[in-house]
């Protein structure tokens, strides 16, 4: 190599040294969480809400139960950014949630799964029935690991269900995560 090779090595490494060690201002804030049950005879609903632990530290909680068994998971995700009322933003779409269950398929949804996934009990695939909860989830700007730009985000979940894999899957649950983020 070159000296000038060498220096750019150099300088590189440096550079992805000093990125990795800045302190990240960036911050991520649960804003408001909304259930609407729209089909009961699938789901009961304990719990859904955020809570304040300090100023600067909210939880999300969501709390249920699976009334009869699923083997079939529709899970429609859209993700909305405000700019004058609530528009579409990047993600819009559609995945097998049995199937992603056994093999987290689709990365943007496998990113947001790992951010709760060791708060739940989201570790099983289908057939399944009984408890679904996600608790105490504190997500900190740290550990989303995509450039966001700063604003509000509504990250909407639809969860169709059915009972058998040849059976339409109808609406059981729609959920509204609500956050802030802001850049560093
Ligand atoms: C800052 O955030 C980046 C990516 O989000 C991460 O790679 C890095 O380790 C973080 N640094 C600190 C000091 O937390
Ligand atoms: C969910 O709520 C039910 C009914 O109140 C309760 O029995 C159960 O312990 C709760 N589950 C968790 C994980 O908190
Ligand atoms: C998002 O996807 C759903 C289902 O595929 C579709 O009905 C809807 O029109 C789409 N919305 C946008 C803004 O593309
Ligand atoms: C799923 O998570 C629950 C709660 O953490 C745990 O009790 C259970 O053993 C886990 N099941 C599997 C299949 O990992
Ligand atoms: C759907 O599949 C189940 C078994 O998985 C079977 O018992 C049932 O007859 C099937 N129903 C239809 C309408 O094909």
């Amino acid at each position: 190599m070159g000296t000038c090779t060498k220096s750019l090595v150099l300088l590189l490494a440096l550079y992805f040294v000093a990125d990795q060690y800045k302190i990240n201002a960036s911050k991520f804030k649960f804003t408001n969480l909304v259930c609407d049950l729209l089909d009961p005879s699938w789901l009961e609903i304990y719990q859904c809400r955020l809570k304040a632990i300090r100023r600067d530290k909210t939880t999300l909680n969501f709390n249920g139960t699976l009334l009869k068994t699923v083997n079939k998971i529709k899970i429609h995700v859209q993700i909305l950014k405000k700019a004058n009322g609530w528009k579409p933003w990047l993600y819009n779409m559609t995945l097998d949630g049995c199937r992603f269950m056994r093999n987290p398929y689709v990365p943007v949804a496998a990113i947001v799964y790992n951010l709760f996934k060791d708060n739940s009990n989201f570790n099983h695939s289908c057939p399944y029935s009984g408890p679904v909860y996600i608790l105490n989830l504190h997500v900190t700007a740290k550990d989303i690991p995509v450039p966001l730009p700063s604003g509000d985000y509504l990250l909407l979940i639809k969860w169709y269900f059915a009972s058998s894999r040849n059976l339409t899957t109808s609406l059981g649950i729609s959920s509204g995560i609500y956050f802030n983020f802001k850049e560093d």
